[in-house]
């Protein structure tokens, strides 16, 4: 199995409460399946450029107009896109930590989804077909903390819908949640029975996900 780790936080992990998750969470996979291929990207270690117009044209252009050749420019643009990319879809799961920054995620995380999200690196894209995955993600993990506490489907939380969409979107439907809420203690007393029972979470999802089948319907086709 192999599982791609991207983090977004800038703090050790004894301050922080989604990387605790994290650290909750991969003991117990590594435990239930030493195998595991792990690879961790810390987002403040690479970090992602911001979205850029040679990127935009080296993504966008070949889609709308037939036989549209990329520059040198505009394939150097792709850098960091393509190297992500690369780790995305060798990638069965895919776990994202991250704190809620202004009831969203931190704009290095969207840095980084921007990028990767691009036809032809992760997706296809056609009027004929739609939208195609170039990757064989099963599953999102989301480990996460904030200072607030909020109910499902919460209108405030556009953390977890931008994540939920943006996957959706390539064709990952399943997105496993693990949050740690009321972390403010000025203004919740029971912060660390939250984060206890999110720890709890992660390690039942970490059960979860060491349980996955990760045979895909191409593999069932040629074992047959
Ligand atoms: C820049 C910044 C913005 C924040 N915005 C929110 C917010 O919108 N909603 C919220 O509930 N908590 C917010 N918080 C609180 C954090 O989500 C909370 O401290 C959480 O525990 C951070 O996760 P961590 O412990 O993994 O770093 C914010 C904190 C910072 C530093």
């Amino acid at each position: 199995m192999n599982v791609l780790h991207v983090c977004a936080n800038p703090k050790p992990t004894e301050e922080s409460v989604s990387k605790q998750l994290a650290a909750a969470f991969f003991g117990k996979l590594i435990e239930l399946k030493p195998d595991v291929e792990l690879v961790n990207v810390d987002l403040y270690d690479e970090k992602p450029p911001f979205y850029s117009y040679e990127l935009y044209r080296a993504a966008w252009y070949p889609v709308f107009q037939e036989g549209y050749e990329i520059s040198k420019v505009e394939e150097m643009s792709m850098n960091y896109a393509s190297k992500q990319a690369e780790m995305f879809n060798e990638a069965d799961v895919l776990v994202l930590t991250m704190p809620m920054w202004n009831y969203s995620v931190p704009a290095i995380m969207k840095a980084w989804m921007d990028q990767i999200l691009c036809p032809g690196l992760t997706f296809d894209i056609s009027k004929e077909d739609g939208i195609k995955g170039l990757h064989k993600i099963k599953t999102v993990v989301l480990l996460a903390a904030s200072g607030g506490v909020y109910m499902e489907d919460d209108p405030r939380d556009a953390l977890s819908r931008q994540v939920r969409h943006a996957f959706d979107f390539i064709g990952i439907d399943d997105i496993e949640i693990v949050w740690a809420d009321g972390q403010n203690p000025m203004f919740f007393m029971d912060g660390d029975d939250r984060k206890a029972m999110a720890l709890e979470a992660a390690v039942e999802i970490a059960e979860d996900v060491a349980e996955l089948d990760l045979t895909s319907i191409a593999d069932e086709v040629a074992v047959d």
